[in-house]
């Protein structure tokens, strides 16, 4: 989308986000997913955003680092962070990662797709591959691509003095997806937020891992720890340094054995 910069959706959406996404995934399930894997040490959240996750781990007591490249995002979280239990960097998620080492790198709700190109993201794996300590994870939750190609519009909500339209197209050949929410009030506003995504199938994302000496270890459907299968919609994945090991061949990491049954 001409005129689409890394900072378009956040400073589109930040004023909203969190009325409408606060509830897109499980935040108690995240954060003990999170507190086991990172047993205590440094999490670095790729575009944190308003700290819808950040904040909840950073409350469970783990030293929380959130980068995003959102002047409008990075305001909502500070606003909601008084004490600045989150360490803020202002920048982009391949280019301008903060040194140090994490034990967990996480990428949450289809953010590593906001990287345009199949090369930014595996650029956004090597950046992360760098700063992993040689037992960190790299946590990457996105959706399963179901490739189309078209054009669609479509109500998302509908009040007496306002309707949010959404307005997409999808390229299945570039596995691009761009659109608008398009908000229309009685009192005459018009009111457009950009998104532009990029997807990847979890086999792609495992290549690109690869090629930066990281190999999948656990995939599970959701942050519950549900098993990824055939119809799975979702999938959290936790990417390791230069193992060799299959999925699933390791000891689960993501979800209590219990939690796993349920
Ligand atoms: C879908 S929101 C996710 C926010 C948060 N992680 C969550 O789960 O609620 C995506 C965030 O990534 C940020 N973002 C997009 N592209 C980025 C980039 N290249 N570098 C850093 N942040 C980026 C956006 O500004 C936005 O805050």
């Amino acid at each position: 989308m001409r005129g689409y910069t890394s900072s378009s959706y956040g400073d589109a959406f930040a004023d909203v986000y969190d009325d409408w996404y606060r509830d897109v995934s499980n935040i108690d399930a995240t954060v003990a997913a999170i507190t086991r894997l990172a047993a205590g040490g440094a999490v670095l959240e790729l575009g944190v955003g308003t700290g819808r996750l950040a904040l909840p781990l950073a409350a469970a007591g783990m030293s929380v680092t959130g980068i995003d490249s959102s002047d409008e995002m990075l305001q909502r979280l500070a606003s909601g962070d008084p004490n600045g239990t989150v360490t803020a960097v202002k920048g982009d998620m391949v280019d301008d990662l903060p040194d140090g080492k994490f034990d967990v790198v996480l990428v949450a709700y289809n953010t590593l797709f906001g990287l345009l190109t199949a090369d930014r993201q595996e650029a956004c794996f090597r950046s992360v591959a760098e700063r992993l300590t040689p037992t960190g994870s790299f946590v990457v939750e996105a959706f399963v691509p179901v490739p189309h190609t078209g054009s669609q519009v479509a109500v998302r909500s509908m009040t007496a003095d306002r309707v949010v339209l959404t307005a997409s197209i999808h390229d299945a050949n570039d596995q691009t997806a761009e659109g608008h929410y398009i908000e229309l009030t009685d009192a005459g506003g018009v009111r457009l937020r950009p998104w532009a995504i990029r997807w990847s199938s979890p086999d792609e994302l495992d290549a690109m891992a690869e090629r930066s000496n990281l190999v999948v270890r656990d995939r599970w459907g959701d942050f519950d720890g549900r098993p990824f299968t055939a119809d799975s919609e979702r999938h959290v994945s936790a990417y390791v340094p230069g193992m060799t090991e299959q999925p699933g061949s390791r000891t689960a990491t993501f979800a209590t054995d219990s939690e796993k049954s349920t």
